[in-house]
């Protein structure tokens, strides 16, 4: 069984149609620590040692956000900037993140074919989330492709808000069993373009 955390950020939960209801899905999903960033540190005050005692007892790390400005809402950075200390994180003797799998669960306003280089965003959404591939690696982590959502603002509308949370839930699940191909999710472009042949069958 994998310990699987959740860190989730959104700057107007109140107005969240998609994540909200994910989130929701992954605080009932067993197996899985949740921690609501915005609610946990509406000052920004962030406790560095208990979220690094958090990660000590973690083996996969989602960061859980809407795609806000081609990026991760604010916390996400500033939790980046204070937790993943030198002597910690990284450098000779930061080694207390090693072989953890590391991804983003990402909702985009955008769809899919927006992100790609000749789309309307100019680049592959794992392209834009290269500072989190490239944090992961220097903190001897293994990165892997982000769980996407796209499209997210017309999921309400076409009545596909349950469908996707009921998806990302299953895959939840999967993670917390050890039923997901880490090797190949990790030269994946998405986890969601196919999400199926990266989940091994439970008997498999
Ligand atoms: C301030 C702001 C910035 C946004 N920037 C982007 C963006 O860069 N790319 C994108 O695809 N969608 C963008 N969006 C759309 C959101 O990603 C989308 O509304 C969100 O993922 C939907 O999830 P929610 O219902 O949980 O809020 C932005 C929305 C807001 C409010």
């Amino acid at each position: 069984m994998a310990r699987v955390l959740t860190l989730f950020a959104h700057p107007r939960l109140d107005r969240s149609e998609v994540n909200a209801p994910m989130f929701a899905a992954a605080q009932a999903t067993k197996g899985v620590t949740c921690i609501d960033l915005y609610a946990r540190y509406p000052q920004f005050d962030i406790d560095i040692a208990r979220e690094q005692s958090v990660l000590r007892d973690h083996d996969v790390i989602i960061l859980m956000h809407p795609l806000y400005w081609y990026a991760a809402p604010a916390i996400i950075k500033e939790w980046i900037d204070l937790v993943l200390e030198y002597g910690f994180a990284y450098g000779a003797d930061g080694t207390a993140l090693r072989g953890k799998v590391m991804f983003n669960a990402v909702t985009c306003g955008t769809p899919r074919a927006g992100y790609t280089p000749d789309g309307i965003n100019r680049a592959e959404l794992r392209t834009l989330l290269m500072p989190f591939e490239r944090t992961a690696e220097l903190c001897h982590m293994r990165y892997i492709a982000p769980y996407a959502t796209f499209d997210a603002i017309s999921l309400r509308a076409g009545n596909k808000v349950s469908d996707t949370v009921a998806q990302w839930k299953n895959f939840l699940t999967a993670l917390v069993h050890d039923r997901i191909d880490f090797d190949k999710a990790k030269d994946a472009l998405t986890l969601t373009d196919d999400l199926q042949s990266f989940i091994t069958p439970e008997n498999g």
